[in-house]
């Protein structure tokens, strides 16, 4: 199974995907996790994506692609995966159909469609935990205990890029740069349009439907 989720900021692809990865047994391939990751070691890659993502704008396309190209060829990668995040432009695009063309075709392309009017409130009220990523919201999937991760027991924390400011700088990046790619992959006839503005359960047995899963 290899399959793309694409969607604009708080869309859902993450929450999404976490789901699905249980069910599919293949890896989620986050490239915000993984830039995020760096962040939090200080690598010299880190420092470099950290001015881009606090203000809302896209790494450089060489960066982002050499990052995956080496995470695909791990062996958990071999049963397939979901790619979240990725790709964010064409030349991403046309970047992965390479890799694919040695490891085969996409499955799925996912897009969760979700209009800007709910996204700030999805963004500023989500708690990602420190343990093991997973996304509360204060509204829509609270804590039990205020500040700490259901799953883990690790501590939440707002993402420095889910301020409103930069919120309005990624849609603004999302509907210039990525929501093409909807067009690019639509010709190939795997494109799955989902309602994403159900509840989370919702969302998700519409994707399941979409997939066959
Ligand atoms: P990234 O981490 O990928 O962020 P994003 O695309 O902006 O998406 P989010 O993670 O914010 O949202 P999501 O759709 O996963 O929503 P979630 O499930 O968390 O990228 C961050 C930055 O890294 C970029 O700006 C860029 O700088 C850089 N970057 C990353 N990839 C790159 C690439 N390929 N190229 C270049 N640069 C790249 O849900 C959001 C909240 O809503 C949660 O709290 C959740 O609980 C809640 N929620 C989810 N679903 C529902 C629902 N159905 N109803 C109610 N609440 C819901
Ligand atoms: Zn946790």
């Amino acid at each position: 199974m290899k399959m793309i989720l694409i969607g604009p900021p708080g869309a859902g692809k993450g929450t999404q995907a976490k789901r699905l990865i249980d069910r599919l047994q293949v890896p989620q391939i986050s490239t915000g996790d993984m830039f995020r990751a760096a962040v939090g070691q200080g690598s010299p890659m880190g420092l470099k994506a950290k001015g881009y993502m606090d203000k809302g704008q896209l790494i450089p396309d060489d960066v982002v692609i050499g990052v995956v190209k080496e995470r695909l060829t791990k062996p958990d990668c071999k049963k397939g995966f979901i790619l979240d995040g990725f790709p964010r432009t064409i030349e991403q695009a046309k970047a992965l159909d390479k890799i694919l063309d040695e490891i085969g075709a996409l499955d799925h392309v996912v897009v969760i469609g979700v209009p800007d009017d709910y996204l700030v409130e999805r963004l500023t009220g989500r708690r990602t935990c420190k343990g093991c990523n997973y996304m509360h919201h204060i509204k829509f999937d609270p804590p039990k205990k205020d500040g700490v991760c259901d799953k883990c027991g690790g501590i939440l924390y707002q993402r420095d890029d889910d301020q409103e400011v930069t919120i309005r700088g990624r849609l603004t990046t999302y509907h210039g740069q990525t929501s093409p790619l909807i067009d690019y992959y639509s010709g190939k006839g795997i494109v799955r349009k989902i309602d994403g503005t159900g509840s989370m359960e919702a969302v998700a047995g519409s994707i399941a439907k979409a997939i066959g899963a």
